[in-house]
This record gives structure tokens, C-alpha cells and sequence, in this order.
């Protein structure tokens, strides 16, 4: 590996350092229950674009719905790859992320049903754009997201459906995602304070780790001025391709120095992965049998086990 690539690493090690973590570690904050006490939130985010921010929020937000989590998806992102890759349409989206933060919605009344059951999202549209500058000289503009979930009751909103899906949707929610832009703007930022823990997608390539510790010192100030629980949730691989070296030796390079921040899981690239958003499905429906399918229920797993295995020890 390239020096300059070296050193990336070595600065994100070392940024990732002053950031507790809480996989793998006693953790100085207990996680709280999911499926019991208040949901779990994560934000899924990279300034980098394209890295698999939402193909992960996406399938890691149906498989732990597949495995009986309930689940709500935040699309932050003026893009809506995220509500597009659920198959919500226009029509859906009238009232959007965008209305919630500049205050002119409760994000119950955001939320819509997806296809897959036990997962909901509150899609966005691309008014998002126009947030930044709209909520530029309002007051706690960074904690809108978070004011707007504090608020919100735990199970979402009640729907008027079947008795099956009515007793769904009693359910508290577990995990809430949210989907990130490309950009470490007032959106990400309003993600973070409003967030647990950060769960940063790397793609196996060879710039994956630029840029990798201007987003944990992000991660750190916003923990210092805006949100003192956040915690690094993990890093995933993602794209790996194991035709390609450099995808090993970034997966190798990237471990060694971030240790056990990395998931044991590695999302491989996989054709199916990315031709499901196009069938507004995630790809854990379109083909569950897929290998990227498989390693997001793995990924799922692998989380939710060493979440379990942190808050027996925190007991
Ligand atoms: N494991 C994978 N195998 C193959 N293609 C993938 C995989 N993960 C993501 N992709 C594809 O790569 C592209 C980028 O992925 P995705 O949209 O999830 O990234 P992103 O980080 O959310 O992008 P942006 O920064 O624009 O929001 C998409 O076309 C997606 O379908
Ligand atoms: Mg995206």
C-alpha cells in the first residue's frame, strides 16, 4: 500500500481513538435494550459518496426486520435514493423529512409503511435541499431531527390496517436509521446529535479511507458541542471483491489499524445488490438468496449479537 495511503490509515486510528466505541469493549455507555426501552439509533454516514451508505440502510434495515426487529428508516438525503430504493412513490412523500425538520410536520405523520413488514421510513424529497439555508438563523437548528424523535410516540403512528399489521404496528420501534447525504452538512450533523452511534460504510477501494478521520473529527466535535452519547457503532466493509488484491489489502490494512470498530462482516459487491433499488425493493426481497443479501443478514446478526453481549456485561 502506497504511503500516503499509510498515513490515512494511521490518521483515522488515531481520530477513531479519541471516540469511544462500543463494540467489543465494556462501554462506558450501556446500550439501551432494543425491543424494549427506547429505539436504538443510527446514523449511517460517509462525506464520501457512493460508498453503500443506503444499499446498508436499506438491507441492514430489512434484515433486522426480517429478524423480527421493528425498524424505521429517516431518508436525509435530498437524493431519496433511500425512499426510492423502498419503492415509495411521489405520492408518498407528501409530507417528507423536510417538513419534519423545518417544523411544519411531526414526523408520525412522515412515516410510511414499506412493503417489507416492520420496517417503515420517512422518505424525502428533494425540498431537503433548500433545508440548509432555511434553517440557518433558526435556534437549535442542529437538533431538529432529534426534538422532532424525542417527541415522537415510540411505535409511530397508529395505522388503520389489518388486525396483523395493527398488532405491528403497536410494537415499538427498535432500531431507527437514518440515511445520510454525501456531505458533512446541517443534515449529517442533524443525524448525529440525533443519533446513538455511527455506523460509517467503507468501500473496499483504494481512496476508502480518505477523508475517514475528517468524518470521526466530526464525529468528535459533534460529541463534545452537540451530543455527548454518540459513540462509533462500527465500520462495514463494503464492495469487497475478492477478484481484486487491492480489496483484500484495504480489508487487511483498515483492520489492522481500526481493530475490532471493523464488523467481522464484509458486504462482497454483488450485481443483485445493486439492480434491486431499481425494482424499488431491497435486495434482501429481490434475491434473498444472493451472496450480498446473505452477508446483510450477517451483518444484522453480528450486530444485535455484540449488542447483547455488551449489555450483559454493562449489567
Ligand atoms: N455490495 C454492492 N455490490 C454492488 N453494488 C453495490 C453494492 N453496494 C452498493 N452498490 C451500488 O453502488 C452504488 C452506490 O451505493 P449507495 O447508493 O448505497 O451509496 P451511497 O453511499 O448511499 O451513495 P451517496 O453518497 O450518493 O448517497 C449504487 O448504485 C448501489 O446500487
Ligand atoms: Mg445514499
Amino acid at each position: 500500500m502506497e504511503q500516503t495511503d499509510k498515513t490515512l490509515v494511521a490518521d483515522a486510528a488515531k481520530a477513531a481513538a479519541s471516540v469511544p466505541f462500543t463494540q467489543g469493549t465494556t462501554g462506558s455507555n450501556p446500550l439501551d435494550a432494543p425491543s424494549t426501552d427506547r429505539p436504538r439509533i443510527l446514523v449511517v454516514a460517509n462525506q464520501k459518496g457512493g460508498v453503500g451508505k443506503t444499499t446498508t440502510a436499506i438491507n441492514l434495515g430489512t434484515a433486522l426486520a426480517a429478524v423480527g426487529e421493528r425498524v424505521l428508516i429517516v431518508d436525509l438525503d435530498p437524493q431519496g435514493n433511500a425512499s426510492t430504493g423502498l419503492g415509495i412513490t411521489t405520492a408518498e412523500r407528501k409530507v417528507s423529512a423536510y417538513d419534519v425538520l423545518i417544523g411544519a410536520a411531526l414526523i408520525e405523520d412522515a412515516v410510511v409503511p414499506t412493503k417489507v413488514p416492520g420496517l417503515d421510513i420517512v422518505p424525502s424529497t428533494m425540498d431537503l435541499l433548500g433545508a440548509e439555508l432555511e434553517l440557518a438563523t433558526v435556534q437549535r437548528r442542529s437538533h431538529r431531527l432529534r426534538d422532532a424523535l424525542a417527541r415522537m410516540p415510540r411505535h409511530g403512528k397508529q395505522r388503520e390496517t389489518s388486525e396483523a399489521e395493527k398488532a405491528m404496528t403497536l410494537r415499538p420501534y427498535s432500531y431507527l436509521l437514518i440515511d445520510c447525504p454525501p456531505s458533512l452538512n446541517l443534515l449529517t450533523i442533524n443525524a448525529m446529535t440525533a443519533a446513538d452511534a455511527i455506523l460509517v460504510p467503507l468501500q473496499c477501494e483504494f481512496f476508502a479511507l480518505e477523508g475517514l478521520s475528517q468524518l470521526l473529527r466530526t464525529v468528535e466535535r459533534v460529541k463534545t458541542s452537540l451530543n455527548p452519547r454518540l459513540d462509533i457503532q462500527g465500520i462495514v466493509l463494503t464492495m469487497f471483491d475478492q477478484r481484486n488484491k487491492l480489496s483484500d489489502q484495504v480489508a487487511s490494512d483498515v483492520r489492522t489499524h481500526l481493530g475490532d470498530k471493523v464488523y467481522r462482516t464484509v458486504i462482497p459487491r454483488n450485481v443483485r445488490i445493486s439492480e434491486a433499488p431499481s425494482y424499488g425493493k431491497p435486495a434482501l426481497v429481490y434475491d434473498h438468496r444472493c451472496a450480498g443479501s446473505k452477508a446483510y443478514m450477517r451483518l444484522a446478526a453480528e450486530m444485535i449479537q455484540r449488542e447483547r453481549a455488551i449489555r450483559r456485561s454493562a449489567a
